[in-house]
């Protein structure tokens, strides 16, 4: 992703993978990720000549002023970012580098990388090579968009030259006024950590509000507005859900709470909504058994949805294997869909016995209830009537709260939703 929009900001653009499979693919036109807009970008700069696609490291080493390294940094055991992909990188990098060569961060890396890239270019005498750090804020499903449109670019570097080789490659964004922020590596590095854990608290916040909401019969929908309306607090990131999920949050929150840890000043909001989030995941189980009368032996449950996210087919950490595995353990019978994930959804899930179908009506069918677990568009339309005609009983149980609980009565179906007590919107129609 960020070969390819740097390459539409104008840039020459050499991406290089090890994977021999991922690059012949992405030679002959074809995309391995699904991210909406991502094909027409490649083949847009593919067909200008300024972007590539190769396995050949040292040769694109060679030739290039600037290289971002955007390899994955996937988590250790403890939680802490296996950093030995980035390294590696940076040792090649120092082998055959030749002439100037600014070497940047992209991927997510712990405070201090930077100068764990340094001193392997600084054994290798490589005197004419910088280091800077770019981190990247890209939402999954909406990459292009945040790519093109940022809300800031941060830039860490340790000298003038490297923080004008990075101007010139993010050129385009001064049209747009986007603001430059330009700091220590350090600070950098911290703040991608930082802003992904300060959003993760605000996800796991409104997600403990919707658990308080639920017990002092306040509803988390009207509390979020209320609360979001506030400039100081902003209504972004204040939707209750089944939990976070993705390539980012959790691993993030995870790595900084071992960075804080590690620094000797532990991270403690951090280390809270990390447990927070775990709870809010079983918590989505109960929510399920409960509304099934406290048992789900037997039962037949549609669930609609199992990427962490619409618009990606992410199944990182995504709340639906938890919930789908605390259904199956409890003898649930399940039958699922999504519009994209199923493949990464039966890979992780195994040989746990999901039945995947077509559709969200063929979901229904027969079931005791169905549960939204991702709001993907073409489940906010539902033709409820079709729905609840092929279901065994007209159960939803809507985790992401996308449904009107009073529409959705009005079609004789019974919807738990999140953060509200079921019935409780009967009154508010009534006022
Ligand atoms: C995130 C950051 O937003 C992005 O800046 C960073 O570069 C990578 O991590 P992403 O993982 O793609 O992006 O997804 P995001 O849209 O941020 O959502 C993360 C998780 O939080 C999802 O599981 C989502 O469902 C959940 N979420 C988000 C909520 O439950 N409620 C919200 O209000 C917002």
């Amino acid at each position: 992703m960020t070969g390819a929009g740097l390459s539409d900001f104008g840039n020459e653009v050499t991406c290089v993978d090890i994977d021999e499979e991922k690059i012949s693919k992405l030679e002959a036109g074809e995309v391995p990720i699904y991210e909406p807009g991502l094909d027409t970008i490649i083949e847009r700069n593919v067909e200008h000549g300024r972007l590539r696609f190769t396995t050949d490291l040292p040769d694109s080493i060679r030739t290039a002023r600037a290289i971002f390294i955007a390899v994955g940094t996937p988590p250790n055991e403890d939680g802490s970012a296996d950093l030995s992909h980035v390294l590696g990188v940076a040792e090649s990098i120092a082998e055959h580098m030749e002439g100037p060569t600014l070497v940047i961060t992209k991927s997510t890396v712990p405070v201090g990388t930077g100068a764990k890239i340094r001193s392997i270019l600084d054994k290798a005498g490589r005197t004419d090579a910088s280091v800077a750090s770019n981190p990247e804020f890209l939402r999954e499903g909406s990459a292009i968009e945040d790519f093109q449109h940022p809300d800031r670019v941060v830039i860490g570097a340790e000298d003038e030259d490297s923080i004008q080789v990075l101007k010139q490659i993010y050129q385009a964004l001064h049209a747009l006024e986007t603001p430059f922020v330009v700091t220590s590596i350090p600070s950098a590095e911290l703040i991608k950590y930082a802003s992904n854990a300060f959003l993760a608290t605000k996800v796991s916040f409104i997600n403990e509000v919707a658990a308080l909401a639920e017990e002092v019969g306040a509803d988390v929908q009207d509390v979020a507005k209320g609360m979001g309306l506030d400039n100081r607090i902003g209504p972004r990131f204040l939707q209750a859900g089944p939990g976070y999920g993705g390539s980012c949050f959790p691993k993030d929150t995870r790595a900084l709470a071992e960075i804080a840890r590690d620094a000797g000043a532990p991270f403690e909001i951090v280390e809270t909504v990390i447990r927070v989030n775990e709870k809010v995941k079983s918590r989505m189980v109960e929510k399920v058994v409960d509304a099934l009368g406290g048992s789900v032996a037997d039962k037949k449950v549609g669930i609609l949805g199992l990427s962490f996210k619409p618009d990606t087919d992410d199944m990182r950490e995504s709340p639906s294997v938890p919930l789908l595995r605390g259904l199956l353990d409890g003898g649930a019978q399940i039958r699922a869909y999504d519009p994209e994930a199923v493949e990464n959804a039966k890979e992780i899930l195994e040989n746990r016995s999901v039945e995947f179908v077509e559709d969200a009506y063929d979901v229904a069918s027969h079931a005791d209830a169905v549960v939204i677990v991702t709001e993907w568009n073409e489940f906010r339309a539902l033709d409820l009537e079709r729905l609840g005609s092929v279901m065994k009983d007209r159960l939803l149980v809507d985790l992401r709260n996308i449904y009107d609980p009073v529409q959705v009565r009005r079609k004789g179906f019974r919807i738990v939703s999140l953060g509200r007590r079921e019935g409780d919107e009967l009154r508010r129609e009534r006022r």
